[in-house]
């Protein structure tokens, strides 16, 4: 396969915790041997990774989570959801072995993960390949003088529309009124996003599809929004970006 033609992508630094409590010894036993098994190894070679390598029998289609804490939104997708492929990131080891416990209950086949920061998988995963892309509270930096942190930002938002496939579907949820603006604005910024509302009530509720993650139900700064976006087809929409 050839070398990837992109430019080497900014240095990636990820300001959130990587550790928590000392985990138990059943949990760190996830982490010693089911992990290994489910990580995303990259080339080494700086190629694209190829994604139908990561799973034993192919998916019919590909689905991202970033930063999924726990992992019960993975879980919960990923076991309606058995012909689909989910990607998970979460560099937080304890949510990390949260997840493997819940992939190992269910004897879920079907997801793989990613242990730092989204953004590192995404610079070596292929073009429009993903078809639904989730962000569910992820980006716990309210403040303004931390606006750098965000993974929402211009250059993340093109990474994303440049990995999703046309038609795919962005989701992303806040409890706090000023990331829920950033994000709008900078998704909607890009025109190879549309926003799916049509009113109120759809960024009020969330689709049945969609369950409550356990931030969520901290309920800790607000109503949360719900989010949704299309990935408008390639063909409609004029860019001479390049990443
Ligand atoms: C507030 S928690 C929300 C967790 C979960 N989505 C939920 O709703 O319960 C935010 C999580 O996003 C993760 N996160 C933040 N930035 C990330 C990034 N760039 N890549 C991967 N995970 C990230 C953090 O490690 C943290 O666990």
């Amino acid at each position: 396969m050839a070398t990837d033609p992109r430019p080497a992508p900014p240095p990636r630094r990820f300001y959130g915790r990587r550790t928590g409590r000392r985990l138990r010894p059943g949990r760190q036993q996830l982490i010693d041997s089911v992990l290994p098994r489910l990580e995303i190894v990259l080339p080494e070679d700086g190629r694209a990774l190829d994604p139908a390598d990561l799973f034993d029998v192919a998916p019919k289609s590909l689905w991202f989570e970033i930063g999924f804490g726990g992992g019960e939104h993975l879980v919960w997708q990923a076991e309606r959801h058995p012909d689909i492929g989910f990607i998970g990131c979460e560099p937080f080891v304890n949510g990390m072995s949260t997840l493997l416990a819940g992939v190992q209950d269910k004897g879920l086949t079907n997801i793989r993960v990613w242990s730092d920061d989204a953004r590192l998988v995404l610079d070596r995963w292929p073009a429009a390949s993903l078809d639904r892309v989730f962000m569910l509270f992820a980006d716990p930096w309210p403040k303004n003088r931390h606006a750098g942190r965000r993974f929402v930002q211009t250059e993340t938002v093109a990474l994303l529309a440049d990995r999703m496939a046309d038609g795919a579907e962005l989701r992303i949820a806040s409890d706090d009124p000023g990331l829920v603006d950033w994000s709008l604005w900078h998704v909607r910024a890009d025109p190879a996003f549309e926003w799916l509302a049509r009113g109120p009530e759809d960024w009020r509720h969330r689709p049945e599809d969609w369950p409550a993650t356990r931030y969520e139900e901290k309920q800790l700064h607000g109503a949360p929004v719900f989010l949704r976006f299309r990935r408008r087809p390639r063909s409609d929409v004029s860019s001479t970006r390049s990443l």
